[in-house]
């Protein structure tokens, strides 16, 4: 699977922490309902691996990766679990070296130009901005087009519906990620048709 072609799938990856392990089903088919066709689902509570597994069942036309990958044990899980992709906050050398072979396509997050170099020296060309924000947001991204014109971006941390466009419109962005999308308070009350409308908005928007 070609990781630029999945980042190319839709405007907006939602970035899901779930807690309650009865949510991820009908997460899954309200976001899907709602346009979104690619999930990262972060490793950060101790349902998540078995989330990944109700999400693909449930959604099997879905590309479903984990979020929040930090090192070597975290990626081996998450292709048990069935994930088809991996995002992680930063790069290290041992997450690259297991990313090889036939282990998961990973999405690296890098918030330098520094760090941009050694990802793509260790192979990777579709990078996830991270935080995005606090990277200094559209004005970064536009000023690493120019040396690198080669990374495809997906920024991540900070982004809103509001500000989701102006990098939407970036030659060197694919998509966006974001928490917006699985509000913690929409899963809490079970407002799936709420979470479809979201999910409605992120999709209709435009990518360059
Ligand atoms: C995260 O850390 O959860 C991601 O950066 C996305 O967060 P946000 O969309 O809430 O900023």
């Amino acid at each position: 699977m070609n990781l630029k072609d999945v980042l190319r799938m839709g405007p907006v990856m939602p970035v899901i922490v779930i807690h309650d392990l009865a949510h991820a089903k009908p997460l899954a088919k309200a976001l899907f309902k709602g346009g979104i066709k690619v999930f990262e689902v972060t490793l950060r509570t101790d349902v998540a691996l078995d989330a990944i597994r109700i999400m693909r069942d449930a959604v099997p036309e879905a590309i479903v990766g984990a979020g929040t990958v930090t090192g070597p044990d975290e990626l081996e899980a998450a292709l048990g679990a069935g994930a088809m992709f991996a995002v992680t906050p930063g790069l290290t050398r041992e997450l690259a070296e297991s990313a090889t072979g036939p282990a998961l396509p990973l999405l690296p997050g890098v918030m330098t130009p520094g760090e941009l170099m050694a990802a793509r020296d260790l192979g990777f060309d579709a990078l996830k901005l991270f935080p995005a924000r606090e990277a200094g947001g559209v004005g970064m991204l536009r000023a690493m087009a120019g040396p690198f014109p080669d990374v495809l971006f997906c920024p991540t941390g900070g982004v809103t519906l509001e500000t989701a466009p102006s990098y939407l419109e970036l030659p060197n962005v694919a998509c966006v990620g974001g928490t917006w999308l699985a509000p913690a308070d929409r899963m809490e009350a079970e407002d799936w048709d709420g979470i479809t409308r979201l999910a409605e908005q992120a999709s209709a928007l435009r990518v360059k």
